[in-house]
């Protein structure tokens, strides 16, 4: 696809960006956070990817090893946070700090009226897609101060900008994690460390499997269709192009660039669709 060689020849062009930073990033093993491995990998970041699967983790190594780049695994779920703080504290300890951290684990919720929803699922995704950004900052500050600063890119979403029918669960969550990057931002922009935003637009990822579970094939389909058609672009987008604004945000050619919710949804967000 032209994009991707597109996107490709950028990494190439950027080679070294990151040489001497480190970077922890959550939910590596798969999609939009593995990713942002590949890329920051082959830009010259050492990476510590955090992830539930011990398998996608060996790939990603194994890929990113191949490429001549470091990369380091946590195996374990965001929900603990002592598995997110000694994440952190292994960047420092084995690349000798912490330059950038990117929050992207996180889960689909339950696609259905919020009066329903079950309080396990409330606290579970509270547990999931909000907790462990909260205390994946907290955990950061310091040994990002200890360098002279840092970069922390959370991952919410288009969900996180605009309502979606059935979708409070994730929508609020999403929410909840761009109020959270614009306070982190403002509290610690004095100790040069950037606190940035990814909103996605639709990339099909194998977290929409939970979609197409719950909705069945033929109504998945139909509902994959309207969220393609409610982007500018009628399209959705990938992996790659998200991985390319997180290097973007983590670079130093957004060195005046915090407290931003940057929506990379092909237009999603400001169209007038109803989904
Ligand atoms: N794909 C999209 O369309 C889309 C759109 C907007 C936002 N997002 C957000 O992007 C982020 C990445 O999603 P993706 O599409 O790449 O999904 P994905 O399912 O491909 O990847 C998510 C990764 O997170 C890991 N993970 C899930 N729960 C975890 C836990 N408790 N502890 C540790 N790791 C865990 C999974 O194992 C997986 O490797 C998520 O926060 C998601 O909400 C995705």
């Amino acid at each position: 696809m032209i994009v991707e060689a597109v996107l490709s020849s950028a990494a190439s062009r950027f080679r070294g960006r990151f040489a001497g930073r480190s970077v922890v990033i959550t939910g590596a093993a798969s999609g939009i956070g593995r990713a942002c491995a590949l890329r920051l990998a082959e830009e010259g970041a050492d990476i510590v990817g955090l992830d539930l699967s011990a398998e996608g983790l060996g790939a990603l190594a194994a890929d990113v090893t191949s490429r001549g780049g470091r990369c380091e695994t946590a195996v374990g779920s965001v929900a603990d946070l002592d598995v997110v703080t000694s994440a952190i504290q292994r960047a420092t300890q084995v690349f000798g700090g912490l330059d950038g951290l990117v929050n992207n684990a996180g889960i689909g919720g339950p696609m259905q009226p919020f009066e329903t929803v079950p309080v396990e699922d409330f606290d579970k995704m509270i547990a999931i897609n909000l907790k462990p950004v909260w205390f994946g900052m907290q955990a950061a500050c310091a040994p990002m101060r200890a360098r002279g600063g840092g970069v922390i890119v959370n991952v919410s979403s288009m969900a996180g900008l605009r309502p979606n029918r059935n979708h409070a669960l994730y929508g609020m969550t999403k929410a909840a994690v761009i109020s959270l990057t614009h306070h982190a931002a403002m509290d610690y922009a004095k100790d040069n460390i950037r606190v940035n935003c990814l909103c996605p637009g639709p990339v099909e990822t194998p977290i929409f499997e939970q979609m197409r579970s719950a909705l069945g094939p033929a109504a998945y389909d139909s509902a994959r269709t309207r969220v393609q058609q409610r982007t500018l672009m009628n399209r959705f987008g990938s992996a790659e192009e998200q991985a390319a604004a997180v290097a973007y945000l983590m670079s130093d050619e957004a060195s005046f660039v915090t407290g931003v919710a940057m929506p990379v949804d092909g237009g999603w967000s400001i169209s007038d669709g109803r989904v």
